[in-house]
């Protein structure tokens, strides 16, 4: 199995040291798995291949999960396609040449220059998520003499049982439409020239540990196809969208992608359409770390706290949703046997900065470095600029060497773009001399 794992009490990569790795940035540092990547995409394409009669599925990495240009590079070797969510996702893809007629554009907000954009590239789908959307894509591609392939994303209001913030599948969620408004469009299709209907996508949420609630969707989405084919319109493709969980703690474990693939091929068997998914999690989590280095262990009155120089800027999941992350040290991990518990904080100026809380962990000291575990996921994609901290960098590994793929931002890169505006007084630009006078106390 390729990925992360301690020989001699040295975490490796792929055969290669990590700490001595991460000399070469400093931390924090996230550090990927290109083996591993790409063991996780064969595990997803092979587990729906075997389970389902031709044709293959199309897998469209979920680019929002993990859009380093290196790591998409990897996986559009394996054969990927794309799941964007924006403009800016769209410009990576190019930028590394992959094939937009294997993309699929989902997202609630699409703007008009996002459409238009897709449209000139030729994107494979869009994925639609509102009538008024609709109605724009259908102008915007007419204006083009032009026709959008179009999934109708469906709102089934199934529970994915997830956490709150990443569930996506239940009526108050902003995502999909209902199935009334579905069939409602797909009544009225001859009225919008401009719109190649295609199928239908869905995504319930992200991080599903159950297999039940994709069968309840695609329970719903089998009725749906059946009424929509009865109707006399063609049925050819189904997104079946992202969500496969990865066990990011023991006593929470996520069904493999075969487990998944098996309890929902009868239901596809049946429905006889192309299948899509957008998996990113279950591909890109365990094919990263977030190396960090240890700045300060300080006692409080009831807490050991690990001050730690990565924050909830580099990684926002624990604060934003008890995210759990796995975090050893990178060498000599085992120690002396003894564990306490600790908060792991970084230096933010806010209580919700921590990467874990009450964990427990080894003794460490000042410049220990620690791998903070399942982070390549969702981890670099949510990084921000708060308290002007630059944004980490990023290394790619590959069993015969490593390359940095993002170089750490600079302070410089911090303020580009922003400019002081020249003083003014009632409309007249201040001489030197009097803007001098202007400063002073
Ligand atoms: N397709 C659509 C339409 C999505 O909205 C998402 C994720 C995916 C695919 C990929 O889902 P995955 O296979 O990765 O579960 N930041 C959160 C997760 C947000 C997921 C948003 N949508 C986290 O860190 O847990």
């Amino acid at each position: 199995m390729a990925g992360f794992a301690w020989h001699d009490g040295r975490m490796t990569c792929d055969g290669i040291d990590v700490a001595e790795t991460v000399a070469r940035t400093g931390t924090p540092v996230y550090v990927y798995s290109a083996n591993r990547l790409r063991e996780n995409f064969a595990t997803v394409r092979d587990a729906f291949r075997v389970q389902l009669p031709a044709p293959a599925p199309l897998i469209a990495f979920s680019v929002k999960s993990n859009s380093n240009l290196a790591v998409l590079d990897v996986l559009r070797g394996c054969g990927a396609g794309f799941d964007l969510v924006s403009g800016g996702e769209l410009h990576r893809i190019r930028a590394i040449g992959a094939d937009p007629t294997r993309a699929v554009f989902a997202g609630v907000g699409k703007s008009d220059d996002e459409i238009a954009d897709a449209l000139d590239a030729h994107i494979g789908w869009f994925d639609v998520e509102s009538i008024a959307e609709l109605e724009t894509i259908d102008a915007i591609a007419r204006a083009k003499s032009t026709r959008a392939r179009v999934l109708l994303r469906v709102n089934p209001d199934v529970d994915a049982k997830t956490h709150r913030h990443i569930t996506t599948g239940k009526r108050e969620n902003k995502f999909g439409m209902r199935v009334a408004d579905v069939e409602a469009v797909l009544a009225g299709l001859s009225s919008l020239p401009g719109i190649a209907f295609d199928g239908f996508h869905v995504h319930i949420g992200s991080q599903l540990t159950d297999v039940a609630p994709f069968c309840e969707t695609l329970e719903r989405l089998e009725a749906l196809i059946a009424r929509t084919r009865a109707a006399g319109i063609a049925v050819n493709t189904l997104n079946l969208g992202g969500g496969m969980g990865v066990t990011y703690r023991p006593d929470q474990p996520a069904p493999t992608p075969s487990q998944f693939a098996l309890a929902m091929a009868p239901a596809l068997s049946r429905s006889n359409v192309k299948l899509v998914l957008e998996p990113g999690r279950v591909i890109a989590a365990d094919a990263g770390v977030l190396i960090t280095r240890v700045r300060y262990v300080k006692r409080g009155e009831q807490r050991r706290f690990v001050v730690v120089d990565a924050a909830m800027t580099d990684l926002i999941r624990p604060a934003l949703y008890e995210g759990f992350h796995p975090i050893a040290p990178v060498i000599d991990p085992e120690r002396d046997g003894t564990t306490s518990p600790c908060d792991v904080v970084g230096p933010v100026c806010e209580s919700a900065d921590f990467l874990a809380q009450d964990r427990p962990l080894p003794p460490v000291a000042r410049g220990d470095l620690l791998a903070v575990q399942l982070a390549g996921a969702y981890g670099f994609t949510m990084a921000s600029n708060y308290n002007s901290r630059p944004r980490a960098a990023e290394i790619l590994i590959e069993p015969w060497g490593s390359r940095v793929v993002r170089r750490r931002e600079t302070y410089d890169d911090l303020v580009r773009g922003e400019e002081v505006p020249p003083i003014e007084l009632c409309g007249t630009p201040l001489t030197t001399s009097s803007r001098r006078l202007a400063d002073e106390p």
